[in-house]
């Protein structure tokens, strides 16, 4: 059987991977600047995560969630303490799309409203809600289409609050630093500007920090550092480290009801020992402090670089943006110099995704490639 051709694929095949680095099967050794997509927070295969996974699979690695499950209960409570997010309720689900769903689907039914507003060039996943508040018109089907979706541009709060009066908007969804449109982010008036509006019209606001939370912005949320309070906040990547966890936090204003929301997988044993396992290492290591303390060596470095057009982004979540699309560079850095790097829609632009952990060298190591290609 043959596998179904939706992605490009790089011709490279990691066999083992440990902290910032993968080895593929020739033993080549990888400087992993790209997190398999923001996905590897705390290092790949972290000897605590290693450890817990282990010993939670030869005790029970999954049931239903029709039973008690304490792990789950005690990452509740973690994430609680780690967050900042105090009273916040949390739901479980397995993957970024999955989150962003229930988050709009709750929306949804807590306001009785249908309408979603979303911005220009967000990426929010590919099921049905979430792929709708898409901006990109490829990966919609006839079906998402259905949906009622306004986009506006990152900043306007004129034409957003034009559509609250004159349309029944259950959600703003935003990404507070965008993913894979870019790195682009807006004002802390736009994003306070845009939470008293939700209060104003009765319309949810989610923050989706599926690819900016857990961490990777230096704070453990992106939207802390413009001081709102997000009815949901959606996560996932970081959160398991490689393990398939995602989830939504939801603020106490919204209430819970029997069957409201629900799947099989979520948040069973070992991914709620995967995502506590990864707040473990991130509380232990200062992993926080450590993307403040690299974010700010790596645009120090960027600095230097005189064919930079821009440097955007915060903590380890960052983009280069040159006068020239970066595909054939990508290339180079990967085939000639061993290192993996991200892309996005602008193709100008290379991201860097790296491990919470990394260090100095590391970032040494990718300028000293860059410089030589460039
Ligand atoms: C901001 C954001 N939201 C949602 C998603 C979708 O996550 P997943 O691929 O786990 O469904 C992504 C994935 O890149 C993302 O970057």
């Amino acid at each position: 059987m043959s596998l179904f051709d939706v992605y490009p694929l790089f011709d490279v095949t990691p066999v083992k991977a440990d902290g910032v680095f993968l080895y593929d099967d020739t033993g080549t050794q990888y400087l992993d600047l790209y997190g398999g997509h923001a996905v590897i927070s705390i290092g790949h295969s972290h000897p605590v995560y290693v450890n817990a996974l282990t010993d939670q699979l030869h005790k029970i690695g999954f049931y239903s969630n029709a039973v008690q499950n304490p792990i789950q209960k005690r990452l509740a409570d973690r994430l609680e303490q780690l967050s900042g997010c105090a009273g916040y309720n949390l739901f479980m689900c397995s993957s970024g799309a999955e989150a962003n769903e229930n988050a709009l689907k709750l929306a949804s039914f807590h306001t009785d409203k249908a309408t979603v507003i979303a911005f220009d060039n967000s990426f929010h996943g590919r099921t049905s809600a979430c792929v709708a508040a898409t901006d990109n018109k490829k990966i919609i089907a006839p079906l998402n289409a259905q949906q009622q979706v306004r986009f506006f541009p990152l900043g306007n709060l004129e034409l957003v609050e034009e559509t609250l009066k004159s349309e029944p908007v259950c959600a703003i969804i935003i990404e507070c630093i965008q993913g894979v449109g870019g790195l682009d982010e807006s004002t802390t008036e736009f994003y306070q500007g845009l939470e008293l509006l939700c209060n104003k019209y009765n319309t949810i606001l989610i923050a989706d920090e599926v690819q900016s939370g857990f961490g990777r912005t230096g704070d453990f949320f992106a939207f802390q550092k413009h001081g709102i309070t997000p009815h949901i906040i959606s996560m996932a990547k970081g959160m398991g480290n490689g393990f398939p966890v995602g989830g939504i936090l939801i603020h106490p204003s919204i209430k819970a009801a029997y069957g409201l929301l629900g799947t099989t997988f979520g948040g069973n044993h070992l991914a709620s020992t995967a995502t506590l396992a990864v707040l473990d290492v991130l509380e232990s290591e200062k992993l926080m402090q450590n993307a403040k303390e690299m974010s700010a060596y790596f645009i120090k470095k960027a600095k230097t670089i005189s064919q930079l057009k821009q440097l955007k982004g915060r903590g380890l979540m960052l983009g280069l943006e040159f006068n020239f699309p970066v595909a054939e560079l990508r290339k180079k850095l990967l085939f000639d110099h061993f290192l993996f790097t991200g892309s996005s829609k602008n193709p100008n632009l290379i991201r860097i995704l790296p491990p919470l952990t990394i260090q100095t060298e590391h970032i040494d190591t990718f300028f000293n490639a860059l410089s030589k290609e460039l």
